[in-house]
């Protein structure tokens, strides 16, 4: 075999963004829109990358030259990540996305850790889920200095995970899909940037934000126990809480504030943002009956609905 598709879901943070980027656990679940990547080992000692949903068309560069010079923004991670799985021979790319790389679903990740995969299986490396997240992990580090590594582990094992820094612990959580509405902002925003605004902002008052964090931690914990007992009241009411911390650190705006309470005044159990604030998306957990007016609500205050799945298959082989 020389060539493979495979697919690895994107994300929705639950709840614990930013603490979790400080030795804090969170909740992260994987959705049911996908990355595909097709991967074809190649005589030639070349990496060739399309990627349309990201601008990227007959990318080519020799494999001794990989993660030098100026790679373009869409290239970036797949290049790196074949970098860092020592690739002997040529390699052929192609990737297609089922969700936009503007609602923050984590596109970048998942692609890397398709490409990983799918060397993995291509050349016999047969590397477990660890693995896999460890090497995608290190080329998201490499490529962005900073993050959890939280989307990365939900691209691989897929379902919904509670998760510590860096994979100190990934547990998957047994529980049933949840009745999640999530809401775009229509706001791109960009993760690093939003990383570093928390953390200047945190340097006025150190002492404040560790509370803060702490506080997330509690209430992560507190979510996990009540995911595990499909608790939706308890878990509407820990993510009202981590938003109003979520907003202490900075990290909202008011477009998403906007769409939250219109999201909790048409019924919702409780909403909150979703990843690392600033725009992309917001998500609200609603009973059944309410689910057409909170969705009503926020389309009104916001953008759109994104229709999706949670607790979905983490990455596989499609053909
Ligand atoms: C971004 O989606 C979530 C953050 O916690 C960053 C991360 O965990 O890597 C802000």
């Amino acid at each position: 075999m020389n060539k493979i598709t495979v697919s690895a879901p994107g994300k929705l943070m639950l709840l614990g963004e930013h603490a979790v980027v400080y030795q804090r656990p969170c909740i992260v679940t994987a959705v049911n829109q996908r990355m595909k990547a097709t991967v074809e080992l190649l005589n030639e000692p070349i990496f060739q990358l399309n990627a349309p949903d990201v601008q990227v068309a007959n990318y080519q560069k020799s494999l001794d030259q990989l993660g030098q010079d100026d790679i373009p923004k869409g290239a970036r991670f797949i290049e790196v990540a074949i970098k860092n799985f020592a690739l002997k021979s040529g390699v052929k790319v192609t990737t297609c996305s089922e969700f936009s790389s503007l609602f923050g679903f984590g596109s970048s990740s998942a692609s890397t850790v398709c490409v990983i995969y799918a060397l993995s299986e291509l050349t016999g490396a047969n590397l477990d889920q660890k693995a896999i997240f460890d090497l995608a992990y290190k080329t998201v580090l490499d490529i962005q200095g900073k993050g959890s590594g939280f989307d990365v582990a939900a691209a691989v094992f897929g379902g919904t995970l509670y998760f510590v820094t860096g994979g100190k612990v990934i547990e998957p959580l047994n529980i049933p899909s949840l009745p999640l509405i999530v809401g775009y902002s229509g706001i791109k925003a960009d993760t690093v940037t939003l990383i570093n605004q928390v953390l200047e902002k945190a340097k006025e008052n150190p002492q404040t934000t560790e509370d803060i964090y702490n506080n997330i931690a509690k209430l992560v914990e507190q979510a996990k126990v009540a995911l595990l007992n499909t608790d939706w009241t308890m878990i509407g009411q820990l993510m009202d809480q981590n938003q109003a911390l979520l907003k202490q650190l900075g990290a909202s705006i008011d477009k998403l504030d906007n769409m939250i309470s219109a999201a909790r005044k048409a019924g919702a159990y409780g909403a909150k943002l979703s990843g690392a604030g600033g725009g992309d998306c917001m998500i609200a957990l609603a009973p059944e009956n309410k689910t057409p007016a909170v969705k009503n609500a926020i389309i009104k205050a916001g953008k759109q609905i994104i229709e999706v799945e949670t607790n979905v298959e983490g990455v596989k082989i499609e053909a």
